[in-house]
């Protein structure tokens, strides 16, 4: 059995890694492919040595540009080395550019789909993200959605065979590497933080940043912070700062602590010690309630409502009254606080990567991993 992983961004490969590590530990080599739509080294490079991650096969190279030029050259890219290694699946994970590119440039040259975190819905086809997980989930052949609601999201679409709910990976790396992050990490005196005496900050996402109307309500967030706050800052949302000469006003704010991304290692240590995580990310949702720390998420809408069901994480989209309000009662009401960090965690047990290593292993050796002509058959 021949695997091939298609990832490119940093949430790609931390989410993949459990289950690399899943084939490599049944004597199967993957194929590793990066597309290369994140390359600064703290975007990328520090998450394959950290994860320790085998060499990485074949190095595409993509970079940046519009939708369009991202995902068509992924393709184009991917495609020829599909052809020329032929793998018997192609995985993908989550809801990028990569993703798209990935899936479509293998089901048509008949290579089966396998989609981790399968499913997910914001409702909202204005994100690149929405359209991207739609499609992805189309092309694929073999669907993990971490819950049974990402489940009922595919039935919804008609999409019911080969559909297995297997939890998601990231509780999975959560686990292999919270651990080390205790031993290795000094984040916090780096940063002279204390423990639950600081927010964790991180916003990236499009629909935030790429306005200068939306990126200033951000800032003016940060700028009313009423506790000491870190922001290891996306260099997406750096460059649009600048643009629109709003980073200025972000690096004066006096308790809050602008550094670049960190390491996955580093990270994790921050968060797990954060009083509160405000965030846009998706992985960072799913993070906060697995190590039980209240999430503000600087959104209107969610792919993950499963946090927001379980009661820890709240949408406070950029709105400043909402997003303080919040913010200021967790540090008032103890109740409120407790409630939220003892939410129960819907992503399953951490063995997502095995689950799903061993059943993409029993389909192929039934012969049943596979491009069928219909999904209805
Ligand atoms: C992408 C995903 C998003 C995911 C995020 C994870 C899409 C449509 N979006 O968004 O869903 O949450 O990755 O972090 O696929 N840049 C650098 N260095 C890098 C990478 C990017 O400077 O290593 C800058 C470039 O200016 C680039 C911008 O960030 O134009 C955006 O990068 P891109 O990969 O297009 O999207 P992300 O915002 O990272
Ligand atoms: N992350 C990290 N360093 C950072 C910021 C995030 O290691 O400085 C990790 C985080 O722990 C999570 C993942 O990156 O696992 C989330 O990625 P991101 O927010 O970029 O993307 P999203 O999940 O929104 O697609």
């Amino acid at each position: 059995m021949k695997p091939a992983f298609v990832f490119g961004t940093r949430p790609e490969i931390i989410k993949l890694a459990p289950v690399i590590r899943a084939f490599l530990e049944r004597d199967v080599e993957p194929l590793l492919i990066h597309t290369g739509q994140h390359y600064d080294y703290e975007m990328s490079s520090v998450f394959l040595e950290e994860l320790e991650l085998p060499r990485i096969d074949y190095h595409l190279e993509v970079g940046s540009g519009t939708q369009a030029e991202q995902t068509g050259k992924a393709m184009i890219k991917i495609e020829r080395v599909l052809m020329d290694e032929r793998p018997d699946v192609t995985l993908v994970q989550g809801d990028t550019n990569t993703v798209l590119a990935g899936a479509l440039a293998s089901v048509k040259l008949k290579i089966p789909v396998a989609h981790v975190e399968a499913g997910l819905r914001s409702f909202d086809r204005t994100m690149p993200e929405e359209i991207n997980r739609i499609l992805a989930d189309h092309a694929s052949e073999v669907l993990f959605p971490p819950t049974e609601e990402a489940k009922k999201n595919l039935e919804r679409e008609g999409i019911t065979e080969n559909v297995y709910v297997v939890g998601n990976t990231i509780v999975d790396a959560v686990l292999q590497n919270a651990e080390v992050a205790e031993k290795k990490s000094d984040v916090l005196e780096r940063f002279n933080l204390k423990p639950k005496e600081y927010v964790l900050i991180t916003a990236h996402r499009a629909e935030n940043t790429d306005s200068r109307e939306n990126l200033e309500k951000l800032v003016q967030i940060l700028e009313s912070l009423p506790m000491r706050a870190i922001y290891p800052m996306h260099p997406r949302t750096r460059k649009r700062l600048e643009e629109f000469g709003l980073l200025e006003r972000v690096e004066a704010i006096e308790n809050l602590t602008v550094t670049k991304p960190l390491g996955y290692l580093d990270f994790l240590g921050l968060e797990k010690n954060a009083f509160a995580i405000m965030t846009d990310s998706g992985g960072i949702q799913e993070e906060a309630i697995i190590l039980g720390v209240p999430c503000l998420t600087l959104r209107y809408n969610t792919e993950r409502p499963e946090t927001v069901e379980a009661g820890g994480n709240i949408l406070v989209g950029l709105e400043k009254d909402r997003a303080l309000g919040y913010l200021r009662r967790l540090m008032e009401d103890e109740e409120f606080y407790e409630k939220m960090a003892n939410a129960p965690n819907p992503f399953g047990d951490g063995r997502a990567g095995e689950r799903i290593a061993k059943i993409l292993l029993e389909l192929h050796e039934r012969g049943e991993l596979r491009v069928r002509s219909s999904r209805f058959i």
